[in-house]
């Protein structure tokens, strides 16, 4: 069995293609092959996937092992103490899970503003104050439950294996630590794991987590149970109150995933489907779809200034529209007005030439209608074009700075994604409203998109990191594959271009804009600011013959790992 594994990994180490980040290292290669494949965000996850497929698994299997992998090889956002969505396309039919973190029955409207109504610096960013109650140890389980086919503990198994037997740091995790070095300095159960010595773990470096493969072992026995009851619990919720924090062991108890609609939407000549609030993520990459096939963007010259400029038009007021957007079972407002045929008509009507002021372009309303962190995605299809999409996420890179002690997993600083302040930007500059105030038990609004898309026998599988910049950097990629007709890895690469409303600016990747373009487009009254990257964008495409390829992005530090890789 052991003998087995060893042979099968070093086969996949042949047919993988790594993603070593920009500075100086090689780009990755989209690989191809049959059978399924994963990509995702550390090269032992994508492995972990496929080992799953390879077990008989399918993409449900798959994208659970993969995501429980990268929560042991990915802290930065794989997660048990966080939450994510997942979008999934089963025998054709989609679904779409929602473990989004929840606010704690303690939790406050005015829980991040001092006496004088202004935000209290890094409340809602660092320590367990900033965590909201984890969903995905529930998430996880309910999505194997309901499509999964192996057994769940031996879904659960190389993430167990990854822990307890150890894994080498990556580059990109080495260099993430570093960058954190200060977050999680503050927080000695955290220190202890990631900066042995004081020092950043070094690429290359064995790393073993004795107490989160115990709790991986209990919840592979136990579900979910093992974490949300009983001793860890009652860890997780000790651990918060030492650091100022107030979740509790009945806030993990109380935790529960919800099946939602997806967002539904046509892509240029595909059909798609991306999470619906509490993400706003879907909302926005159906939008830009909507309003580009009626403004005539896709016969306009590529790389030029009107398709920028109508992208970031177009952007700008997804963005606006985001303002209203919340958690639906709190707001009653499930967004779907943003996506009628009225409003969209209405929204592509008011692009013009020049740039409109992002202070002129108002939200939707109920009268006027008729507005560096870390999160990671991995996308799965398996041998029957099933298909995964999931996006998971601890808010910033490592979270809340906190691992907790007795439980060996870092807690989220989702309650960032609320607005804290409303109408004040949050960590990513966004402007949010009341309808994404904090209250007890509702979910913060998210920008994550996963994505499913489908045509004739062919299936896409898309998603990012990237706060506001998820969606954008996700319809681009889409944009590139099925207006543009690019190869995946070369739709993956092409350098992007952002706008989120506020700040009132295009934001560009260095390459993005060519001079001429960039000078048309201040001609038009946008601002530029320059942005090193924009998401981290894995993909899977599978063809109707069953031929399947995957790409990582330059941007990361990801790999796609593909099941039977073509020879050569
Ligand atoms: O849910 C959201 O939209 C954010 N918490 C995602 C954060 C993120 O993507 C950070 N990654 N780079």
């Amino acid at each position: 069995m052991v003998a087995g594994r060893r042979l099968s990994a070093l086969m996949l180490v042949l047919a993988v293609a790594l993603g070593l980040g920009q500075a100086g290292a090689a780009d990755p290669t989209a690989v191809a092959g049959t059978g399924g494949a994963v990509v995702s965000a550390e090269l032992a996850a994508s492995q972990a996937g496929v080992e799953i497929l390879g077990a008989g698994g399918n993409a449900a299997d798959a994208a659970v092992a993969t995501a429980l992998a990268l929560a042991v090889v990915h802290p930065q956002a794989g997660n048990l103490g966080g939450g994510g969505f997942a979008v999934v396309r089963f025998s054709g039919r989609v679904a779409a899970l929602d473990f989004r973190e929840t606010a704690p029955a303690a939790a406050r409207a005015d829980m991040y503003l001092d006496g004088r109504g202004r935000p209290v610096a890094e409340a809602s960013l660092i320590g367990p104050l900033a965590a909201g109650v984890p969903g995905s140890p529930a998430g996880l389980r309910e999505l194997h439950a309901a499509y999964g086919r192996l057994p769940w503990p031996q879904v659960v198994e190389p993430a167990i294996r990854l822990a307890g037997e150890g894994f080498r740091v990556s580059r990109r995790l080495s260099g993430d630590i570093a960058e954190e070095q200060a977050l999680l300095g503050r927080f000695p159960s955290s220190a202890a794991i990631w900066l042995p010595g004081g020092r950043p773990v070094a690429a290359g470096a064995l790393v073993l987590q004795p107490e989160l493969a115990a709790t991986l072992r209990d919840y592979a026995a136990a579900g979910p149970s093992a974490i949300s009851e009983g001793p860890r619990a009652a860890a997780i919720e000790a651990a918060s109150r030492a650091h100022g924090g107030i979740l509790t062991a009945a806030d993990l108890a109380a935790y529960r995933p919800l099946w939602r609609e997806p967002v539904r939407f046509s892509a240029f000549g595909w059909q798609a489907a991306s999470m619906p609030p509490p993400s706003s993520g879907g909302i926005i990459v159906a939008q830009t779809c909507g309003l580009l096939q009626r403004t005539g963007w896709a016969a306009l010259p590529r790389f030029g200034a009107d398709r920028a400029h109508q992208l970031a038009e177009t952007w700008r007021r997804c963005f606006a529209d985001r303002f209203q957007l919340g958690d639906p079972d709190r707001t009653g407002f499930d967004g779907s007005p943003l996506l009628s045929a009225s409003w969209l008509d209405l929204r592509a009507g008011q692009l013009r030439r020049h740039a409109t002021p992002s202070k002129k372009v108002r939200p939707w309303s109920e009268p006027a209608a008729r507005e560096s962190g870390q999160t990671t995605h991995l996308s799965v299809v398996d041998g029957d074009g099933n298909a995964v999409s999931m996006t998971t996420t601890l808010n910033g890179s490592f979270g809340c700075g906190l691992t907790v002690d007795g439980a060996g997993f870092l807690l989220n600083n989702e309650m960032d994604d609320f607005a804290a302040a409303p109408g004040q930007p949050n960590l990513y500059g966004l402007v949010q409203g009341e309808a994404n105030a904090v209250a007890p038990g509702k979910r913060m609004l998210s920008s994550m998109s996963p994505l499913v898309c489908w045509r004739q026998g062919e299936v896409l599988v898309l998603g990012s990191p990237g706060g506001p910049r998820i969606p954008t950097a996700t319809a681009q990629v889409l944009l590139n594959i099925v207006v543009d007709a690019d190869e995946l890895q070369a739709a993956v690469n092409r350098p992007r271009i952002h706008h989120q409303w506020f700040p009132d600016a295009i934001f560009a990747e260095p390459d993005a804009l060519a001079p001429e373009t960039a000078a048309e487009l201040k001609r038009r009254g946008h601002e530029l600011r320059e942005i090193k990257a924009i998401g981290d964008v894995s993909a899977v495409r599978r063809a109707a013959d069953g031929g399947v390829e995957a790409a990582a992005d330059p941007r990361g530090g990801g790999a796609a790992v593909v099941q039977h890789p073509a020879p050569g």
